[in-house]
């Protein structure tokens, strides 16, 4: 494993996506050890979206982190760019609106969602800080961002172990049960790199979210980070 394998372009990245959508919710759950489920209701708590407000699930794949707001009354709008995944999604949710689109040029007007969330999505996005801004440009002021991904293990002798398992057992698995285990591979590869939470923190404010807050889950495999856009000045 090099660090060629996250050297894509974001039709490689897509068509990655379109080659594991029909097993993608499966292996998920095989590999983060049932952990999905409860985080996923952690990141639709943080949302905190009321009945009747527009909420944009930004790279939602399959649909799965968009289901809980469809389910509670909640217009969310799935959008990705691979096809591949929305089509499973749309097969299983016919009910849910998915969107195909590009996080770094939202095919949605300013200020035109309550809240936006991404889960497990950030990270594989080429440019992330042009995603993080086309997200506060389509959110309303006031709205609020939230971000699930894999982050660092807090507790050093832990973080080795995790580190070990995501280079080693997480491919291994990924090979028996997924059609395509370089996609695992190059997940693996993408969860080390990724910045920290301090660092994810500071990527938000830079870009233009305030209120910036995380919370770490299960020891910090993953960090669920909020934001508010900020109010737009008052007018004279
Ligand atoms: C690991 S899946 C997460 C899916 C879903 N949110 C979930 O929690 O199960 C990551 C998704 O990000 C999407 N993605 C990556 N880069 C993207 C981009 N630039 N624009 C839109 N979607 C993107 C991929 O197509 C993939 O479906």
């Amino acid at each position: 494993m090099n660090r060629a394998s996250l050297e894509k372009r974001p039709e490689e990245v897509a068509a990655m996506f379109d080659d594991v959508a029909p097993k993608y919710d499966i292996v998920n759950d095989i590999l983060s050890m049932g952990q999905t489920r409860r985080w996923r209701r952690i990141v639709v708590d943080a949302v905190g979206a009321a009945a009747g407000q527009r909420v944009l699930d930004l790279a939602a794949g399959t649909g799965t982190s968009s289901e809980p707001y469809a389910d509670a009354g909640i217009h969310v709008v799935a959008c990705d760019f691979s096809v591949g995944m929305l089509k499973v999604g749309k097969r299983r949710r016919p009910d849910i609106d998915f969107i195909a689109g590009d996080a770094t040029n939202l095919p949605f007007a300013d200020n035109s969602f309550d809240a936006t969330t991404i889960s497990f999505g950030l990270r594989n996005v080429i440019d992330p800080k042009k995603a993080l801004r086309e997200m506060l440009r389509v959110t309303k002021p006031g709205g609020k961002l939230v971000v699930a991904e894999f982050s660092h293990p807090t507790f050093a002798p832990f973080r080795t172990v995790y580190t070990e398992y995501l280079m080693r057992a997480l491919p291994a698995v990924a090979r028996k049960t997924a059609s395509n285990p370089d996609a695992y591979v190059y997940l693996a590869e993408s969860i080390r790199v990724w910045p920290n939470q301090d660092e994810l923190s500071a990527w938000l404010t830079e870009t233009g979210w305030s209120s910036v807050a995380y919370r770490n889950l299960s020891g910090g495999i993953v960090a669920v980070h909020r934001a508010v856009k900020p109010a737009a000045p008052a007018l004279d």
